[in-house]
């Protein structure tokens, strides 16, 4: 099969121009300008932004976590995916105690496989990493899982010492492969939360005010630190506020080999939104939690300034009927995560580019190619060019839309509510190619489960980021 997209705007990380995309099976094999050529399928692109597909570095779909699991399987959270102009997904294994990480990859490759919208990969979550299971790091990476995430929050149940994270980031730093960190202290986060509960304060905001921006401060400094020594590259996850900024700032002009990621929620929500009615701020119980507003200026203009390279959504939704009222009576019990994978693509474009916070090559890097380079998909994916994936978003920048749970154009995530409700955006995906597939025709998905393949990633691309 063949496509022709005519006359579009290609734009990727450092490209801008007016040209055809000629796509022969899975891969971009031309591209030029009034191009005469047969195609099976021609898509007249006019007035339309042609873009590489979405790369989104973190998700969780089907996931155990909190007494329950995620409410998107990877059918449902990729098709959500693939309407909002994402076409490769980063999930995340999960290592369970005493179980080895390779049998954990086999449960995983069994939940996704045959069942996804558009590609995938997987980080492994590592929770029990003695010195004689350190070797399966190094098989991982042969099986294409060139990532990992490590805690520092959530004792007893994901957190690894300090001993363990440096093991992890040493293996890492000599294969070439990546350690993600969630850096928060929760050692001192659990005694705020049992201070908390004593007093008898039990409601959603809780979540936020023992989640201190200082602690997760306090994490991203030590985990650089141990980074540093380690000499290995490592990659924040979900960065939230200005403190933890200026803890990365620190060690990347030591010349640490820092990434970090943030997330829409952290530029576009605030604290505020755990004052809602009743049991409603549960829907923003999500870890790094909520922060002040300011914040979200010093990490747009982090992302500008590109301290930060990458906009993922950390999408872990759970239905705030029946999973969100897990901790009603206590709000240390609330599982963590809120939905986000469908809509990142239009929010970012909408308040990045349109609002003037950076150029539309800059939204492409913070939404595709950053990812891509950094977790060993670039130029597979995250790009325009010849030989690539045609993994393509037709992006239609005059079309509006208001984000909605009730909005069908906006949500079909498997969850009851969305964190972006009645936000209006200007910019919205049409139509998407995954490797060469149209999976989402003018808005309706025309895909089957199945067409997404698991993707075997190289090692770490960051050094060229
Ligand atoms: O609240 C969140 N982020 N849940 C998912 C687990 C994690 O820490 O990423
Ligand atoms: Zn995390
Ligand atoms: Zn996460």
């Amino acid at each position: 099969m063949s496509v022709l997209i005519r006359n579009g705007r290609v734009v990727t990380a450092v490209d801008d121009y007016f040209g055809d995309v000629f796509v022969d099976g899975e891969v971009v094999a031309l591209i030029g300008r009034e191009l005469v050529i047969d195609a099976d399928t021609v898509i007249d692109a006019s007035g339309k932004l042609v873009l590489p597909g979405g790369v989104d570095p973190h998700t969780h779909l089907e996931l155990p976590f909190g007494g329950t699991t995620t409410s998107d399987t990877f059918e449902t959270g990729t098709r959500a995916a693939a309407h909002g102009g994402t076409t490769c997904i980063i999930d995340f294994a999960v290592q369970s105690r005493g179980m080895s990480t390779l049998e954990a990859l086999d449960i995983w490759h069994a939940k996704a496989a045959g069942k996804t919208a558009v590609d995938y990969a997987f980080h492994m979550i590592i929770t029990d990493l003695p010195p004689r299971r350190i070797p399966e790091m190094r098989r991982l990476a042969d099986d294409g899982v060139t990532s990992y995430k490590l805690f520092m929050a959530y004792p007893g149940v994901m957190l690894s010492d300090d001993g363990t994270i440096f093991r992890a980031l040493r293996k890492a730093g000599e294969d070439g492969t990546l350690v993600c960190m969630h850096a928060e202290n929760g050692i001192v986060i659990d005694e705020l939360v049992r201070i908390a509960l004593e007093e008898g304060e039990i409601g959603p905001k809780q979540h936020a005010l023992t989640r201190p921006t200082r602690l997760e401060a306090e994490g991203v400094h030590r985990a650089l630190a141990i980074a540093e020594v380690a000499r290995s590259p490592i990659y924040i996850v979900h960065l939230s506020c200005y403190d933890a900024l200026q803890e990365l700032r620190l060690a990347q002009a030591r010349g640490v080999m820092a990434h970090a990621e943030t997330c829409p929620q952290y530029l576009l929500l605030d604290v505020g939104a755990y004052d809602a009615p009743g049991f409603d701020g549960a829907k923003y119980v999500l870890t790094p939690p909520l922060r002040e507003e300011w914040n979200q200026d010093e990490l747009w203009r982090a992302l500008r300034l590109k301290t930060l390279d990458v906009i993922s959504t950390d999408h872990c939704p759970f239905c705030l009927k029946e999973q969100k009222e897990l901790g009603r009576s206590d709000f240390s019990k609330i599982p963590n995560g809120g939905p986000g994978i469908e809509n990142r693509m239009s929010l970012i474009y909408h308040h990045g580019v349109s609002e003037g916070r950076f150029d539309l090559n800059r939204f492409v890097e913070l939404t595709s190619t950053g990812a891509a380079r950094i977790f060993g998909l670039f130029p597979k994916k995250g790009t325009i060019a010849v030989g690539s994936d045609a993994d393509i978003v037709i992006f239609d920048p005059e079309r509006e839309e208001t984000i909605s749970v009730h909005n069908p154009r906006t949500h079909h995530m498997n969850v009851d509510y969305s964190a972006y409700e009645g936000f209006r955006v200007k910019g919205y995906t049409e139509t998407v190619l995954s490797r060469g597939k149209v999976v989402i025709d003018r808005g309706e998905y025309v895909g089957r489960p199945g067409d997404g393949a698991f993707v075997r990633r190289g090692p770490y691309g960051g050094i060229h980021a």
